[in-house]
């Protein structure tokens, strides 16, 4: 049985998120989730990768063969690095496509022996992203049920105005 790979900057870590990790989760005998720093996203992430990480290793919790790390490297050099052959992708709207088929036509050509695949979000999260998320909660939205509980309070804490 292979090892699968779930990258992303998971800023913050969503429901649609979790869904396809533990899906996922359950084709793989295990299963690495890698958090890129990706410093320059959407003019840089909310969260440190550090509290990233922290908020996955929450989220993932109740999966027995799922564990989380940081990588800043190509994402091929990680797989490699971790042992992992497949690398999972969540599929969302046809906006999703052109990205995500970019990507794996790369890292197909960076390494062929790393397979990409993808597993189509479920209609629930087709529009959920972490950057919807974020604007939602700065406009003081209610984002419970699109992310994890314990994000709800990380995001309220995180865009609590200086005072
Ligand atoms: O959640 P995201 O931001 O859509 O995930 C994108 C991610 C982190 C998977 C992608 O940016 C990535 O693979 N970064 C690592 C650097 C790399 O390998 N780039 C070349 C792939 S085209």
């Amino acid at each position: 049985m292979k090892r699968g790979i779930v990258p992303g900057t998971f800023d913050p870590v969503t429901s649609g998120h979790l869904d396809i990790i533990e899906r996922a989760a359950s084709l793989f005998e295990d299963l690495v989730v890698g958090v890129a720093h990706s410093p320059e996203k959407g003019g840089g992430p909310l969260f440190s990768v550090e509290e990233r990480v922290d908020l996955l290793v929450e989220a993932v919790r109740h999966l027995d063969n799922v564990s989380v790390r940081a990588f800043d490297t190509l994402l091929v050099d990680f797989a490699e690095e971790v042992g992992a052959s497949v690398i999972v992708k969540g599929l969302r709207a046809v906006t999703d496509f052109e990205r995500e088929f970019q990507m794996a036509a790369l890292n197909w050509r960076l390494d062929a022996d790393v397979e990409t695949m993808f597993i189509m979000a479920v209609p629930e999260y087709m529009f959920l992203s972490s950057s919807a998320v974020k604007e939602i909660a700065k406009h003081g939205g209610a984002v419970r049920g699109l992310v994890p509980d314990h994000v709800v309070t990380a995001l309220e804490r995180a865009l609590k105005p200086a005072s």
